[in-house]
């Protein structure tokens, strides 16, 4: 297809802070971005894959103080680690932006300009709590409490009450217009359950005017008719999605066919700034909204959120070195449905490429191609057209059916599940092979064109699953064409899959290294993790202190209808969010509950059909007794239970509510 008559496809990652190396949180938002733009170009697309990094505020003007340089010193070397690992992970994006570029910061004024002189923009003078690491206001509503103090609920450190002459975005005047486009656009924002946070914990209860400048630092786009100020941090970070085509400028080709971008993909705790401030400043703009922004779910590490300000990271690089690219973009692709939560952990890492590449995958490819070279002396046979109705049609249908079944989950951003489909029709054809028995056909000659239809089969099949994974894993399909001995490129793409059978005869298959060997996993665990010696250190005063208290406590008398704390620590309560609810049937009681806790889904029942409609309930967070033995109740199985607050009314009945928590709590948070 001519470049011009292809449909354009633009996708975006967040610009990172280049405040520390960037660690595979950052890594899975990218090959998520990769993945979908190599799969959009397979597809027939033009796709255009933009990141960067966001390398202004307060925190990055500390750090390279810190470090003695100056911020751009600072984050040119953060930035050319990034490119070095977006390098290593394989990822071809087809720019990069930086808020340093003079291409951006040039823009950048001209907009806030712009808003200024359009009224959307005043100077007034602000006071709010300000949390550093994170460079973000709080109201004191949304801060929480830790230890008794009120902390940043994003990252739980102290923020500070700043004073400052500020310049404004009047948000408040877009509000009614932004909830009738969010409720006209179910696409707009994914998962849905996103959608109903922003319209009711922040729209609805009405927008406040964002601060848009600073004064307290330097290292920013100064505003350039007022440079006591710089422009600050959103709208700064957010135009990236536009200077970058050359929004604003003579050059703007780019802007012309690639806005408004297909989606944007964000880290769940920014879709606030994604789906509220975002297109209000395009509205303002008069340019159209991005058709959707993607909120996908965090990586986890134990229960927390990785991130570089807290310390508890994993980096891409020491799996790469060890395992290769390929496995590690698989594993982040597959172990989590985009949009939840998930954990990082070597140990599911490792089992993970256990099972799915080493045993799947790889052994598939390597029986097939040690049968064709032991049966047919290494050369593909024909495919002598006598179908077997039973075994192989099914076979045939399914992997002829695949390549839609990829895109249908594709266009839904599904990526562990397009992975699942490929993976089905992988453990078809090792099942297939168990069924089929090639080597008991192999010992009866009469039985050779059989045979030879069973291992067209699995060639082709093998042929399908190498273009499919490519944009997955793109060094891996090309190992595979190398053992199956295909080398015409017109096989290897995404047209050749139009119709099942293309594998042509006398390809001469070539036995190659295992495609993912086998792993000790317990082997493993310990060179990657290596226990450190437990030493008996002599017990400190203080400490001996301490046990003695805890014993004397442990001994302290329980009043009558209390409980020992010992036992309240049993009780595991955990923050749940509301992914779907709905009535049981047959039930005037009972309520349906889909709770996202973060790194898991359960189901839960709860008799309060009689004071919450399901729908109110969507995107909440409850609080869940998480550690309840679970129960059947009408042949449901209920697992856990949500805590309500009951009044007793005069007349004896009672009304009941569901307790909620912090909407800024992630799912899953602990509480206690
Ligand atoms: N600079 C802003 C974004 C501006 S976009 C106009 C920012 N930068 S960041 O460095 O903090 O990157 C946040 C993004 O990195 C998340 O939204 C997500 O895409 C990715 N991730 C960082 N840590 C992550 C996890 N632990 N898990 C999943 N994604 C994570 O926010």
């Amino acid at each position: 297809m001519c470049d011009n008559c292809k449909k354009p496809y633009y996708i975006t990652t967040p610009i990172y802070y280049p405040s520390g190396n960037m660690h595979i949180g950052h890594t899975y938002t990218t090959v998520a971005a990769d993945a979908m733009t190599r799969f959009k170009k397979m597809t027939g697309y033009d796709a255009y894959f933009l990141t960067g990094t966001d390398e202004h505020g307060q925190k990055i003007e500390q750090k390279a103080a810190e470090a003695g340089v100056t911020p751009k010193e600072y984050v040119d070397k953060i930035v050319a680690n990034t490119k070095d690992l977006w390098k290593l992970m394989n990822i071809e994006y087809d720019d990069f932006i930086r808020t340093t570029d003079e291409r951006h910061e040039k823009i950048v004024q001209k907009i806030f300009r712009q808003f200024y002189e359009q009224g959307d923009i005043y100077k007034a003078s602000y006071e709010g709590q300000y949390c550093t690491p994170c460079e973000s206001f709080w109201t004191a509503s949304q801060l929480v409490e830790k230890d008794g103090v009120k902390v940043c609920p994003d990252c739980g450190r102290p923020t500070e009450l700043v004073t400052e002459e500020s310049y404004f975005f009047r948000m408040s005047k877009y509000q009614d217009w932004l909830i009738e486009y969010i409720e006209s656009h179910p696409d707009f924002i994914q998962p849905a359950s996103r959608a109903n946070e922003m319209i009711n914990n922040f729209l609805k209860p009405g927008l406040q005017d964002l601060c848009v400048s600073r004064t307290s630092f330097k290292w920013g786009v100064p505003v350039d008719f007022d440079p006591k100020h710089v422009v600050y941090v959103w709208i700064d970070a957010l135009s990236n999605y536009i200077t970058a085509l050359g929004y604003g400028t003579e050059n703007d080709q780019l802007m012309q066919k690639y806005w408004p971008a297909n989606v944007h993909l964000v880290g769940k705790e920014i879709v606030r700034f994604h789906t509220i401030y975002w297109p209000i400043m395009l509205h303002a703009l008069g340019l159209p909204l991005p058709k959707q922004v993607f909120a996908h779910g965090w990586l986890l590490f134990g229960n927390d959120k990785m991130s570089k300000s807290k310390g508890n990271v994993q980096y891409a690089q020491p799996i790469v070195a060890r395992y290769g690219c390929d496995a590690l973009r698989y594993y982040l692709l597959r172990e989590m449905p985009f949009g939840a939560d998930g954990n990082y952990t070597n140990e599911a890492f490792l089992t993970r490429m256990n099972a799915d590449l080493a045993n799947d995958l790889g052994n598939l490819v390597s029986r097939t191609v040690a049968m064709i070279e032991k049966y047919f002396d290494g050369v593909i046979p024909a495919w002598t057209d006598a179908v077997d109705e039973t075994v192989d049609k099914p076979l045939h249908e399914h992997c002829a059916a695949l390549p839609q079944l990829v895109e249908a989950q594709m266009d839904k951003l599904q990526y562990s599940q397009a992975l699942a489909e490929i993976w089905k029709v992988i453990g078809e054809c090792n099942k297939y092979i168990d069924l089929t028995q090639p080597w008991v056909l192999g010992k009866d000659p009469e039985k050779k064109e059989r045979l030879a239809n069973v291992l067209h089969t699995l060639a082709e099949c093998v042929r399908y699953v190498a273009v499919l994974i490519y944009p997955f894993m793109p060094t891996t399909p090309e190992r595979i064409f190398q053992q199956l001995g295909v080398q015409d490129d017109s096989l290897k793409t995404w047209e050749s899959l139009d119709q099942y059978g293309k594998l042509p005869q006398g390809t001469k298959v070539q036995k190659g290294e295992a495609l993912f060997p086998r792993i000790d996993i317990k082997k493993e665990l310990e060179e990657l993790n290596p226990q450190p010696k437990e030493e008996k250190k002599p017990e400190k005063k203080e400490q001996k202190a301490e046990k003695k208290q805890e014993k004397k406590e442990k001994k302290v008398e329980i009043p009558e209808g209390c409980i020992a704390f010992q036992d309240f620590e049993k009780i595991q309560l955990r923050v749940a969010k509301v992914c779907a609810c709905e009535r049981v049937e047959k039930s005037e009681k009972l309520l349906k509950f889909d709770l996202d806790l973060g790194t898991e889904h359960r189901t839960v029942l709860s008799g309060i059909a009689k004071w919450h409609n399901p729908e109110e309930l969507i995107g909440k967070n409850l609080v869940l007794l998480a550690n309840l033995a679970p129960r059947k109740i009408m042949g449901i199985e209920s697992q856990g239970m949500l805590l309500s607050a009951v009044k007793v009314n005069e007349d004896g009945t009672e009304t009941l509510r569901l307790l909620t928590a912090d909407a800024m709590m992630p799912a899953g948070a602990e509480i206690g």
